[in-house]
C-alpha cells in the first residue's frame, strides 16, 4: 500500500538511500581499482561497502513501494530511457555485491562486515562456483563503469543543458 506519493521531489529517505548507496558503490569500485590486494585491510572495506549496498537495496525496494517516487522528467522517449536505465542500475546494484559475496563464500572464506558481524563461507571450497561468481563479478565490472558514467552524464546533462529539476529533486535540499 502506498502511503504518500511525492509528486515533485524524491522523499528525504529516498535521497538518503540513493546518496549513501551511490557513495558505497563507487567506493567499492574505487578500492578495487586503487588497491586490488585481496589480503589488504582495504579489501575488507570493499566487501563491507558491498554488503551495505545490499542492505540499502532492500530498504530502497520496501521504501519505494510504500512511499512511491516522482516520474522522470522529459519527453515520453526520455522517460522510457530513464526507466530502462534505472532498471539496469537496480540490476547491477544487487548482482554486483551478491556475486562478490558468492565468490567469498565459494572460497570458504568468512566475510566480516565492518567488524560487526560475519557471514560464514561454505564448509568446503567450490571451484566451479568460484569460476562462475568471479566471471560474473568481473563481467559486471565493465557494465558498472558504462552504466554509472551514463547515469551521472545524464544527470549532468539534465542539470546543465536542459536546466530542469532532475538533479536538484534527487540531490537538492527541498
Ligand atoms: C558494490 C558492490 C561491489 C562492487 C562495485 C565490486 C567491485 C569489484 C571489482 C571492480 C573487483 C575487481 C575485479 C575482479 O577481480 O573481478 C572486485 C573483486 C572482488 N570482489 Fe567485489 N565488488 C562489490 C561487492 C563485493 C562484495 C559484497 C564482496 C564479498 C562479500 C566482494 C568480493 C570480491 C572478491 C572476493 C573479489 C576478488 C575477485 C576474485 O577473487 O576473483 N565484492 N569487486
Ligand atoms: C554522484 C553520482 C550520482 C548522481 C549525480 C546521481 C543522480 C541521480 C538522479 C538525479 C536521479 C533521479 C533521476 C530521475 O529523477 O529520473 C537518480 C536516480 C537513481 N540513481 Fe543515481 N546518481 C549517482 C550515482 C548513482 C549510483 C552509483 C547508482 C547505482 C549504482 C545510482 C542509482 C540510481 C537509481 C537506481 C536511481 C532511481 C531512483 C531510485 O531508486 O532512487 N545512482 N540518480
Amino acid at each position: 500500500m502506498k502511503v504518500f506519493v511525492p509528486t515533485e521531489h524524491f522523499s528525504p529517505v529516498s535521497k538518503f538511500i540513493h546518496i549513501v548507496s551511490a557513495v558505497a558503490f563507487i567506493g567499492a569500485l574505487l578500492i578495487m581499482l586503487l588497491a586490488p590486494d585481496p589480503d589488504s585491510f582495504a579489501f575488507g572495506v570493499h566487501q563491507s561497502l558491498g554488503m551495505l549496498v545490499i542492505v540499502l537495496y532492500l530498504a530502497r525496494i520496501v521504501w519505494m513501494n510504500w512511499a512511491g517516487k516522482p516520474n522522470a522528467l522529459g519527453t515520453k522517449f526520455e522517460k522510457f530511457m530513464a526507466h530502462m536505465a534505472h532498471l539496469a542500475l537496480y540490476g547491477i546494484l544487487i548482482l554486483m555485491p551478491l556475486s562478490g559475496l558468492l565468490i567469498a563464500m565459494a572460497k570458504a572464506k568468512d566475510t566480516v562486515v565492518f567488524g560487526l558481524f560475519t557471514i560464514p563461507g561454505l564448509a568446503e571450497r567450490n571451484s566451479g562456483l568460484i569460476d562462475f561468481a568471479s566471471g560474473l563479478h568481473s563481467f559486471l565490472e565493465i557494465i558498472c563503469y558504462l552504466l554509472v558514467a551514463m547515469h551521472v552524464g545524464a544527470a549532468l546533462y539534465h542539470h546543465f543543458i536542459l536546466k530542469d529539476e532532475t538533479l536538484s529533486r534527487m540531490m537538492g535540499k527541498k
